[in-house]
């Protein structure tokens, strides 16, 4: 195909995914034709997809370029116990439909996210006793994962339960369930989204196990240890998640990471990439560079990654830049001393693809195929 011919696929390719923009959207790298990142993994046996919220939902322009570019779904929020239980037994699942429903209606596999994190606890379990709480633990845990059985393919049921910074021998974070309910509450948590839905595939989700730093490298021994610990006990874990929030910056070391993979891989679980996304706060102001340092980073990371078989998908956390969580600026380390705004994401605030787009869709054209 000519370079032509290319470009003016690529132009097409973007006006399709909903950039309804003056400016022509940039030729792609020669190589990257107009397939969206959906297509391209599934032409390899793998899922892409993204996180996603309702109110993104009514969009037009982000509809097209949901439906365009992912074949995966999660909600960002609404599926967090804070969200579907904000008072004791009254459960809103009303919300979360909303994005269940538009993902069936366009074909697209769900994730879960996430049924037990101590980020997204409702306030009101915090007044409760032991046995009162690990009542409303299994309740919600059972209500929810009920309420869509047979609709999510993927469930993360514990999330982020490893933190070495505590002090506990068992590195595990020092959470208002643990302190109340011990350790087993994770495995009870699993073994209740098992009975509630014995289909679904059920994760466990962390962060900051990527890079070649000492922090990381202690994260991952954690994250070993705890589930061998849960695989021992005959504990329902299918899936390692990975977020895979990267810090452009630090440094990554691709030898390293897939030995990580290559020893959950043999404990007989498979991997998912959950939240992917990239912290610039490091990188140079200028776009041109930002965004190309941030996509060579992705690069690297999705090419180790997919080499290992047992990864079976890759979410990033959001498509666009002006939705990403870290533009929020909750994390001091999200904060650019520039005061420029965050670019973690494939696509723009116009919704334009970005050299991170072609650093995906590189990665996933040159994954091995999956059995
Ligand atoms: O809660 C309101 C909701 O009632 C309202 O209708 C909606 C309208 O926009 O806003 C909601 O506000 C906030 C929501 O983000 C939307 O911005 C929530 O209060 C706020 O808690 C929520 O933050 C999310 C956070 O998890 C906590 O749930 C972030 O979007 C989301 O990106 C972040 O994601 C986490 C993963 O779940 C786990 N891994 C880390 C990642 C980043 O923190």
């Amino acid at each position: 195909m000519t370079l032509r011919r290319r470009a003016a696929l690529a132009l097409a390719a973007g006006a399709a995914t909903g950039c309804a923009t003056a400016q022509p959207v940039p030729a792609m790298p020669v190589g990257i034709d107009g397939a969206g990142l959906h297509q391209r993994a599934a032409a390899k046996g793998l899922a892409f997809g993204a996180a996603v919220s309702t109110r993104q939902l009514v969009d037009p322009a982000m509809e097209s370029l949901i439906r365009a570019e992912c074949g995966l779904l999660v909600a960002e929020y609404e599926m967090k116990w804070a969200e579907l239980e904000p008072q004791a037994g009254d459960r809103r699942f009303r919300r979360a439909d909303i994005l269940v429903a538009f993902a069936r209606r366009h074909g697209m596999a769900l994730r879960g996210h996430t049924l037990v994190w101590h980020e997204s606890e409702p306030a009101w379990l915090g007044g409760l006793d032991a046995r009162a709480t690990a009542a409303a633990m299994a309740v919600h845990v059972d209500a929810t994962v009920r309420h869509w059985r047979g609709a999510i393919g993927t469930w993360d049921v514990v999330n982020e339960a490893v933190a070495p910074e505590d002090g506990r021998p068992d590195w595990l974070r020092r959470t208002p369930l643990l302190e109340r309910l011990g350790p087993d509450h994770i495995a009870l948590a699993f073994h209740l989204a098992h009975t509630a839905d014995p289909a679904a595939r059920l994760a466990y989700n962390d962060f900051g196990c990527e890079h070649a730093t000492f922090w990381s490298r202690r994260r991952r021994v954690g994250v070993l240890a705890l589930l061998r610990g849960l695989l021992r006990a005959g504990v329902p874990v299918h899936v390692l998640g990975m977020q895979a929030h990267l810090q452009a910056g630090q440094p990554f070391e691709a030898r390293e990471w897939r030995g990580f993979l290559a020893e959950v891989a043999a404990l007989g679980l498979t991997i998912e990439v959950t939240e992917l996304d990239v912290n610039d706060a490091a990188l140079p102001a200028a776009v041109a560079a930002r965004d190309q340092a941030a996509a060579a980073l992705v690069r690297r990371f999705l090419d180790a990654t997919l080499a290992e078989p047992a990864v079976r998908a890759v979410v990033a956390w959001g498509l666009s830049d002006r939705d990403s969580w870290v533009r929020q600026g909750r994390l001091p380390e999200h904060r650019r001393r520039d005061g420029t705004q965050a670019r973690p994401l494939p696509f723009d605030e116009a919704l334009r693809r970005k050299p991170m787009w072609a650093a995906i869709a590189g990665a996933l054209d040159a994954a091995p195929v999956r059995g």
